[in-house]
């Protein structure tokens, strides 16, 4: 039988290759306690509210979801300061991404982005036939030049993809930068300025989309209850711009796009400050963990104020992987995102760093 023909722009779509289930490892290799550092994930997982609201909501599935998230809406509403219809939830921030290009993009419409970054910029803009200018982040520290992005712009140019703290370096912008390159920007240009790990952030020359919403400015920024809120695999992010892009893009999105338990769970764990600080609190001695056992090693992770690190180990990525495995750690290779011997490293438990640094010390011997 033949296939359908596809769109033609689905050519340049490469397919997500996931990994294996933890399980499904542990099994092959006769291993147990092999531990996840490849996703970004809180190793202190979910609020404890967030399960109770779960546990006591398990029995409502069979209800359809609030199309319009009306309590998480009026509660996060609250707490970000900002109007409920300033709010978009999706499926995880990546829809909000593939809703916006479904909105903006035309066969043939430009997006820039920096690279190495978040590879679902790329996904959701070649979905509608849209073209990327990629501009390199530069130098070790993998700073944005952001007059090399102004200079990718162009009359095609609908969105600049800003990632920030960026996936996979961990590195972020500046305020002042961010003003001077918005105040340049063509107003036509939507600014999609990624905060995935915005609550990790400690320097206070950090920019804060919103202020950049008030002040009129088209820009969208995206934010997700996977990785602070340890709420991954409910798939739950939202996106805050203008009340008028908002309802634009409201009419590109599926009426059931959130999950019940998603809402309840995320609904839930707004209201906990401690598993809030107690998860900045593991990250950051994590990273202190980290960038002193890699040291003592010789190496040197990219700066960072994520929850995960960007290391060149100057070994191929990938052996290193698999040697990795082997010791039951799981790590992301940076070929990937084209640095074929630097890995990204999401901050554990502090048992989980200890072992990361313990394995990676003997894979390094054995390899180098
Ligand atoms: C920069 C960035 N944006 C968005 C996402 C996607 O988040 P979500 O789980 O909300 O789709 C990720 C996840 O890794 C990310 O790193």
């Amino acid at each position: 039988m033949s296939l359908p023909e596809m769109r033609s722009c689905l050519d340049l779509i490469k397919p997500y290759v996931p990994g294996k289930p933890v399980e499904e490892v542990e099994r092959e290799l006769g291993l147990s306690g092999v531990i996840k550092l490849a996703s970004n994930e809180n190793a202190l997982g979910p609020s404890p509210l967030a399960v109770k609201a779960m546990q006591e909501n398990a029995d409502k599935m069979h209800i359809y979801p609030d199309g319009n998230c009306y309590y998480l809406r009026e509660a996060l509403a609250a707490k970000l300061k900002i109007k409920p219809d300033q709010l978009l939830f999706g499926n995880g921030s990546d829809e909000i991404l593939s809703l916006l290009t479904l909105a903006l993009i035309n066969p043939g419409d430009e997006a820039v982005m920096v690279t190495p970054s978040f590879s679902e910029y790329e996904f959701a803009m070649r979905l509608m036939g849209g073209v990327l200018r990629l501009v390199p982040l530069v130098g070790s520290e993998f700073v944005y030049d952001f007059d090399a992005v102004l200079a990718a712009v162009n009359d095609q140019t609908r969105i600049v993809f800003i990632c920030s703290p960026n996936n996979p370096t961990g590195s972020h912008i500046q305020r002042a930068e961010f003003e001077r390159f918005m105040s340049k920007l063509p107003d036509k240009v939507l600014v999609v300025f990624d905060q995935a790990y915005i609550e990790y952030v400690t320097d206070h020359g950090h920019p804060e989309g919103m202020d950049y919403i008030a002040q009129g400015h088209p820009l969208i920024a995206l934010r997700t209850f996977s990785k602070i809120y340890g709420l991954a695999g409910l798939r739950i992010g939202y996106g805050i711009a203008s009340s008028t892009l908002i309802t634009g893009l409201n009419r590109v999105r599926e009426p059931f796009n959130v999950n019940a338990m998603a809402q309840k769970a995320a609904l839930a764990a707004l209201s906990d400050a401690a598993h809030l600080k107690d998860s900045v609190d593991l990250v950051e001695s994590g990273r202190k963990t980290l960038s002193t056992g890699l040291g003592a090693l010789g190496l040197k992770p990219v700066p960072d104020q994520a929850n995960f690190c960007f290391v060149d180990i100057g070994v191929d990525s990938r052996q290193a992987f698999q040697a990795l495995l082997l010791k039951g750690v799981i790590v992301r290779t940076g070929d990937i995102f084209g640095y074929p011997t630097y890995i990204r490293v999401t901050y554990g438990t502090a048992e989980q760093n200890e072992r990361f640094l313990a394995a990676l010390k003997e894979v390094l011997s054995n390899l180098k």
